[in-house]
């Protein structure tokens, strides 16, 4: 997918999102190494792009859920609970769904008994730019209208109720933003009567989606309503994230990295504004260096993680040591307006040394847990090294060839050991240079999905043809039902 993504969208469009793909071996070893209990914890890729973590965060909840011996039918409904994308670009999330639904694998997804699911992958703005976190009230999704252009801005209100299940809450927003759209709209009453039939809304609710409607039908009447729609919906699944009772236990991911000299004017302003009240901006000398990765992941980790929960992204190398990631290193994350926020950073991994280099710059993978007391992220780093073979290589492949050297003891590294291949490859000194072949669903193109016994995977397009619109988020329906 990831192939196929790159060759859809324009390299310009894809600089501008800050993308570089990370490859399937290097997601599938941050993915085994922090996601210690699949089962049981919550996974986000807040910036999922055309969605390999999440390919291979969901083989690793189902590898888990078949040792279980967990049904079928259990491990659809668990696997979509627990396994959870956002990007902001439409295609991505496009590419992200069907990535999931791969991974999902035929077997499962044509059992008769197959449950209803939708694919949790959505759209949205991650880092919820300029946001503050703002919306986030008591019991609703709140969105303020106001554009400069009147003197009071309305709201437009949604209660808890209605945007808890994402698939419902899309449908609704454009039904609403539709019928307001309505050259001859008829009076609202009876409209809404209809609306709130199709959409099952609760009596207690309805007086507030009443009055969104009226706001909605007032911004188009006075030529305002472009984009409340397609905003709303953006925003809501990363604020409904961001509840507390909605935290992840895990965040694993590769953030967006683009430079501050890069940045469209707007996001220049709004960048400053919250990398300074976090203590991350660095001055003048090295303002065009600061790079928006640092701030994506600290968002991330105070909007999306709970307490205590641990997170895992690709950076690129210079936040072990650049001037411009000092703020970010200390691990004390915060100032006096925005509170503090500490984070405990683990021994990174420095992939420099990885050939061939699968970035334009070379990365690092910074680690952590949301908990103080703080620890910085050191320059001391497990260090990996090796020449790779093979366009796509897993990661048993992959480990092959690569030796991960502790920082203090200049030998194997404890998390090496510690990892679940660590056995397969370990042959004295010469522990990375196992001889077996290991066989796995991972993708290696598109359009050659490898098979397996559990997860044997079709086309994204085969799949779109047998399934309807399954992938673009609208619910799957059960068997049973279809
Ligand atoms: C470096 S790519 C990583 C993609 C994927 N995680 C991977 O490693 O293959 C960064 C992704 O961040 C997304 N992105 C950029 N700004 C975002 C935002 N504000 N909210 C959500 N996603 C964003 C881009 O669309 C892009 O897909």
């Amino acid at each position: 997918m990831k192939v196929l993504y790159e060759s859809v969208i324009n390299p310009q469009t894809r600089h501008s999102l800050g993308e570089y793909y990370t490859p399937d071996w290097l997601a599938e070893a941050i993915v085994t190494e922090v996601v210690t209990a699949p089962l049981s914890q919550r996974v986000l890729d807040p910036s999922c792009g055309s969605g390999t973590f999440l390919f291979h965060a969901v083989r690793h909840y189902l590898g888990r859920a078949d040792e279980a011996g967990t049904s079928d039918v259990d491990a659809i409904r668990g696997v979509t609970a627990s396994v959870l994308g956002v990007d902001v670009h439409p295609v991505a999330v496009t590419f992200a769904r069907v990535t999931y639904l791969l991974a999902l694998g035929r077997e499962r997804l044509s059992r008769q008994d197959r449950p209803a699911f939708s694919v949790p992958v959505y759209l949205g703005d991650g880092i919820q730019w300029g946001q503050n976190s703002t919306l986030i009230d008591t019991d609703a999704l709140v969105v303020s209208t106001g554009d400069g252009a009147t003197l009071f801005a309305d709201e437009l209100r949604f209660p808890d109720r209605v945007v808890e299940d994402a698939a419902q809450f899309d449908a609704l927003v454009s039904d609403l933003a539709d019928s307001a759209a309505r050259p001859n709209r008829p009076p609202a009453e009876p409209l809404l009567r209809g609306v709130f039939r199709r959409h099952g809304i609760h009596d207690a609710d309805q007086g507030t989606i009443t009055a969104t409607y009226r706001t909605m039908c007032e911004l188009h009447d006075t030529g305002r309503n472009h984009i409340w729609g397609y905003y709303v919906r953006n925003l809501a699944r990363p604020i409904w994230l961001a509840r507390p009772q909605n935290r992840v236990d895990v965040l694993v991911g590769n953030p967006p990295w683009l430079a501050y000299r890069y940045m469209p004017a707007e996001m220049k302003a709004n960048f400053r504004e919250m990398s300074e009240a976090r203590g991350f901006w660095a001055g003048p000398s090295v303002a065009t260096h600061q790079d928006l990765s640092a701030l994506y992941v600290a968002r991330a980790v105070e909007q999306y993680l709970k307490p205590g929960g641990r997170f895992s992204f690709v950076m690129p190398l210079a936040v072990l040591s650049r001037r411009q990631f000092a703020g970010f290193r200390t691990g004390r994350w915060g100032g006096p307006n925005l509170g503090q926020m500490d984070v405990g950073f683990d021994t990174p991994w420095d992939l420099h040394a990885v050939k061939p280099s699968f970035f334009p710059v070379p990365a690092a993978v910074v680690s952590g847990v949301h908990a103080g007391p703080a620890r910085a992220l050191t320059n001391s780093a497990e260090s990996w090294t090796g020449r790779l073979k093979g366009r796509n290589p897993t990661l048993a492949e992959a480990f092959k060839h690569i030796t991960r050297t502790d920082p203090v003891t200049g030998g194997p590294s404890s998390s090496a050991v510690r990892s679940p291949y660590a056995a397969r490859f370990a042959q004295g000194p010469a522990w990375f240079h196992a001889s077996f072949s290991w066989s796995t669903a991972t993708r290696r193109a598109p359009w050659a999905p490898a098979l397996d016994a559990r997860g044997s995977v079709v086309t994204g397009a085969a799949m779109r043809r047998r399934r309807g619109r399954s992938c673009l988020g609208t619910p799957v329906p059960s068997r049973a039902s279809s």
